[in-house]
């Protein structure tokens, strides 16, 4: 691996091999999120414990200080919204260029396999990958299941990390599921976890996430679960402590406890 690119990956993912990323993208297509109206005052409490952001330009220029910033992660696809007719239906929207003047760590994008437009997002995954192993550029592969959720899974996970390693991505991003490692032990690559829509408990997202990492995710890219959340300073913590100090499931929420106190 050339110089560059392992530079790139070791701001992302810590000295420990695992990583907290933090996705505030989610307006891209679903437009004002929950709690995300407002993106830069939404993570303004947080980036201090964020290992990446994931981000879009626009957000990225609009609302993240260039001077204060955590290791940015770029999303590079779109081009569908929540009342369009097909949220697999994406393209390419952003270009190298704007990732190198942007002086991102990585770029991510997202893959639909099973969906109309699978052969779409596996070409659009090859080219964006070939056109920044020219520059040194880690491409993080978003396994994507648009309003299908129920697709969640360890068949379906494990084909799709498989193949965003197979087409060279240097990090994979998908859900957590029941009999995770089978995802893990498919998949050559780094695995990071989403979250998905906010759990009704704390705790459910701590057990999932303890749980995942002790069947070899290297981390995390969520969001809800953390910026939704009433005590978000309290979460980011709490999980942060089962990904860089390998903490319990109780030792998180210990961390939750006293934390949320606090705020
Ligand atoms: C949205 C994304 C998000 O980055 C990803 O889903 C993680 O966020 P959350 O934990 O809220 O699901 O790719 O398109």
């Amino acid at each position: 691996m050339d110089w560059g690119m392992k530079n790139r990956l070791s701001r992302l993912i810590k000295s420990d091999g695992h990583c907290m990323f933090l996705p505030i993208d989610h307006g891209y297509f679903q437009g004002p999120t929950r709690k995300l109206e407002k993106p830069g005052e939404t993570i303004k409490p947080l980036v201090s414990y964020a290992d990446g952001l994931f981000v879009t330009r626009g957000i990225l220029r609009a609302c993240v200080d260039p001077a204060n910033s955590p290791p940015i992660i770029l999303r590079m696809s779109g081009g569908t919204s929540v009342v369009g007719k097909d949220l697999a239906n994406e393209a390419i929207t952003t270009s190298i260029e704007e990732a190198i003047r942007l002086n991102v760590a990585a770029v991510g994008m997202s893959i639909f396999i099973g969906s109309d437009y699978e052969h779409e997002s596996l070409v659009n995954l090859g080219d964006l990958i070939s056109a920044c192993e020219d520059y040194g550029i880690p491409v993080m592969a978003v396994t994507a299941v648009g309003k299908e959720l129920e697709k969640r899974d360890a068949r379906y996970l494990g084909l799709c990390c498989r193949i965003a390693a197979e087409f060279g991505a240097k990090v994979v991003k998908t859900y957590w599921c029941k009999d995770f490692d089978r995802v893990v032990n498919g998949c050559p690559v780094p695995i990071v976890m989403a979250g998905g829509p906010k759990c009704d408990t704390e705790l459910e997202v701590f057990e999932f996430v303890h749980d995942g990492m002790q069947k070899g995710a290297i981390g995390l890219n969520l969001g809800r679960n953390v910026w939704q959340h009433e005590h978000p300073v309290a979460m980011i913590k709490a999980l942060r402590s089962i990904i860089h100090e390998n903490a319990s499931v109780k030792e998180a929420q210990d961390i939750f406890t006293e934390e949320a106190k606090k705020s």
